[in-house]
């Protein structure tokens, strides 16, 4: 093994807390979903049962209504803010109220699909749990049908302070916000994370969820926040394409319509988040009908989606190179040339490798081999030279947020190494 792939299973490892992998040892010290579904992948690479494992173990947290929450708490130590008494979520293990993007069922076809012997038995058990969280996604995250799913909270979209909900954001009330002490920011510093203002509506809009009791259609129809997420509604849609070839390679057959179904109007749900304006797919803001008003990265997963579409294709692409272009260390979660760009402050400008490894492989399986390429190449360069941090400043390449970070190491393992030529 190379050097760095040798130091990248050392960090999945370390992070390794006995069947379930914490992102990082200090600022998420618990299991994540999304996370954990890519350290899947990474530990794929070298041990193919401790992958399973990963996905059994996030699944201990779904919900009896299908929902896999975005965090599964694993300890009661005060080590996170905000911890399982915040939530006030019943049920065992304790767990956050919402979800995150749906990756596993991607990562399940992957992980079959590399020993079918060994995994038929896990897939088959995996597979209608599966799809009970889609069926939620589709059911109380998109309950008009129109194809879109809304983030109910900037945690549900995984990608916190994006510039995406700062319409939504600024109607929530923070006034009268309970107490409480963030841990974050003395782990990482604070210019690189959201802002207390942001949490301070974090908190106000679990708090929000938590006196609905989670119930999760209602607080989609009324709660504070309901955004339409590019992220979530791509990483779906071809989670849904994954989770009907799975089945099909399983010969469970029986729900094939229903998911077809889903995968139809994931078609309309693209159409209605594409803004010809911005030359990109943009979050719909589902309370005022007004749409983001800038290009963030995840609107470039339409590829990885497999919606493509020769009206809107090209126009994209050349979003994506416009902003490649302007980026030597690329893709920026938020355009440059946007006023709101902030290069070192999470989802408002730097680069994560997790990102550019769903796009990339978008933009691999759409033939778009040129720009397939560079987004590897960056992603390969910025762990090469800064190590396996948590994301990028996407100007000069420097690491940023917290070091040693599973995922960061798993999409080195799974795609960016040279070792996966
Ligand atoms: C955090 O704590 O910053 C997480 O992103 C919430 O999931």
């Amino acid at each position: 093994m190379a050097d760095l792939d040798q130091r990248a299973a050392e960090i999945l490892n370390a992070n390794d807390r006995g069947g379930f992998t914490v992102p990082s040892a200090r600022l998420y010290p618990h299991q994540w979903n999304w996370d954990s579904a890519i350290a899947a992948l990474g530990f794929a690479e070298f041990d193919l049962d401790r992958a399973w494992t990963e996905i059994e173990t996030l699944f201990e947290g779904q919900w009896p209504n299908g929902m896999v929450p975005h965090i599964i708490f694993r300890h009661d130590g005060a080590d996170y803010f905000p911890g399982p008494s915040v939530w006030g979520c019943e049920g065992s293990p304790p767990t956050s109220g919402h979800s995150q993007p749906p990756v596993a069922a991607t990562v399940v076809r992957a992980l079959y699909e590399r020993d079918r012997s060994a995994g038929a038995r896990r897939a088959r058990a995996l597979l209608p749990k599966l799809l009970a969280w889609h069926r939620w996604f589709h059911e109380t995250r998109d309950p008009e049908g129109r194809g879109v799913i809304a983030a109910t909270h900037p945690w549900e979209s995984g990608r916190d302070n994006a510039p995406d909900w700062d319409a939504a954001m600024a109607r929530v009330d923070p006034q009268g916000v309970t107490a409480y002490a963030r841990h974050d920011i003395h782990e990482v510093d604070p210019a690189m994370r959201p802002t207390q203002d942001d949490y301070d509506r974090y908190v106000r809009i679990i708090e929000w969820g938590r006196a609905a009791s989670w119930d999760h259609l209602r607080i989609t129809r009324e709660g504070p926040l309901a955004v339409a997420d590019p992220g979530l509604t791509f990483i779906l849609a071809r989670a849904d394409r994954d989770l009907s070839a799975l089945a099909e390679a399983l010969g469970e057959t029986a729900r094939a319509a229903e998911i077809a179904a889903w995968i139809d109007r994931a078609a309309e749900g693209a159409a209605l988040l594409w803004q010809d304006h911005l030359r990109s797919y943009a979050a719909l803001d589902l309370r005022s009908g007004l749409p983001a008003d800038g290009v963030s990265s995840v609107g470039f997963l339409a590829f990885y989606a497999g919606l493509s579409d020769p009206r809107r294709d090209a126009r994209l692409l050349a979003t994506l190179d416009r902003i490649l272009s302007s980026a030597p260390f690329g893709v920026p979660s938020f355009d440059p040339a946007h006023p709101k760009f902030d290069a070192r402050r999470y989802w408002r400008g730097p680069t994560w490798p997790v990102m550019n490894y769903l796009i990339g492989r978008g933009l691999e399986e759409a033939g778009l081999v040129d720009t397939a390429s560079r987004v590897r190449a960056d992603t390969r360069r910025l762990i090469e030279s800064a190590g396996f941090y948590e994301y990028f400043d996407p100007r000069d390449g420097s690491g940023a947020g917290a070091s040693d970070f599973t995922w960061t190491a798993a999409v080195w393992l799974a795609w960016a190494s040279p070792s996966n030529a």
